[in-house]
């Protein structure tokens, strides 16, 4: 009676290992993805700053690190950049559903969601990349906000996103006008979710890179 007790007890442990150990599964992509996004190279000039979403997300299933934190990764590797990840201070919901609706609620306020943190010394940079999901065709609200709270005069602004099919969804020429002292490359890189978390997808990302003289 004891030992199948024990049986039973190490079945329900083995089992509710197995269960955790999903849950927090990363996958080798993304665990190399945060590797690289969490480290910060201390002379570089360049600055790759992105907003992604983590969760339950179009096309990808549910994820713990986004789309565009992938092309994010790619870029500071490759450049050996620094980089900034924007983070609401009120995290969106991990439903997609959910997350669409807050979205289009903060368009339609015209809202500037706030920003965790500060970019310790921006004015080293002479080049900032900035990443972004296309949301409702726009660029989601947070990163207005960050585009508000810094100063841009003189900058390279080099902007890459991801989507589902809208592409940049006229993105770039709107950033451009909306840092009218900075230099804004709208040869910007359009990538769609699957592509942003493939190997395809990190080739193409250096191929860009390649054609804009890095
Ligand atoms: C709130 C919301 C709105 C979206 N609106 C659009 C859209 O208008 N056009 C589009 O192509 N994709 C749209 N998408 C899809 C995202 O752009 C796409 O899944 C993107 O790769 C997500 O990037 P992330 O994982 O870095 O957050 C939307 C996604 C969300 C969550």
């Amino acid at each position: 009676m004891k030992s199948k007790l024990i049986i039973l007890v190490m079945m329900v442990l083995i089992v509710l290992s197995f269960a955790v150990a999903e849950v927090s599964a990363l996958s080798s992509e993304e665990s190399a993805a945060n590797d690289i996004l969490n480290k910060n190279s201390t002379d570089s000039k360049v600055l790759v700053v992105y907003f992604s979403r983590t969760g339950d997300n179009y096309n990808v299933g549910n994820v713990e690190v986004g789309n565009t934190a992938m092309v994010a990764s790619y870029i500071k590797e490759y450049l050996k950049a620094d980089s900034f990840e924007i983070v609401p201070v009120e995290k969106y919901p991990d439903s997609y559903d959910e997350c669409t609706k807050k979205a289009s609620q903060e368009q339609k306020d015209n809202a500037r969601p706030q920003i965790q943190g500060k970019i310790a010394n921006f004015d080293k940079y002479d080049t900032i990349f900035v990443g972004y999901p296309i949301w409702w065709g726009d660029l989601p609200m947070i990163v207005y906000t960050f585009l508000e709270d810094y100063k841009f005069d003189g900058k390279n602004v080099i902007p890459f996103n991801t989507h589902e099919g809208s592409g940049d969804a006229g993105t770039y020429t709107k950033i451009q006008s909306k840092l009218p002292s900075a230099k804004v490359n709208t040869n910007g890189l359009a990538l769609d979710g699957k592509t942003a978390r493939s190997a395809d997808g990190k080739q193409q990302t250096i191929q860009w890179l390649k054609g804009l003289g890095y």
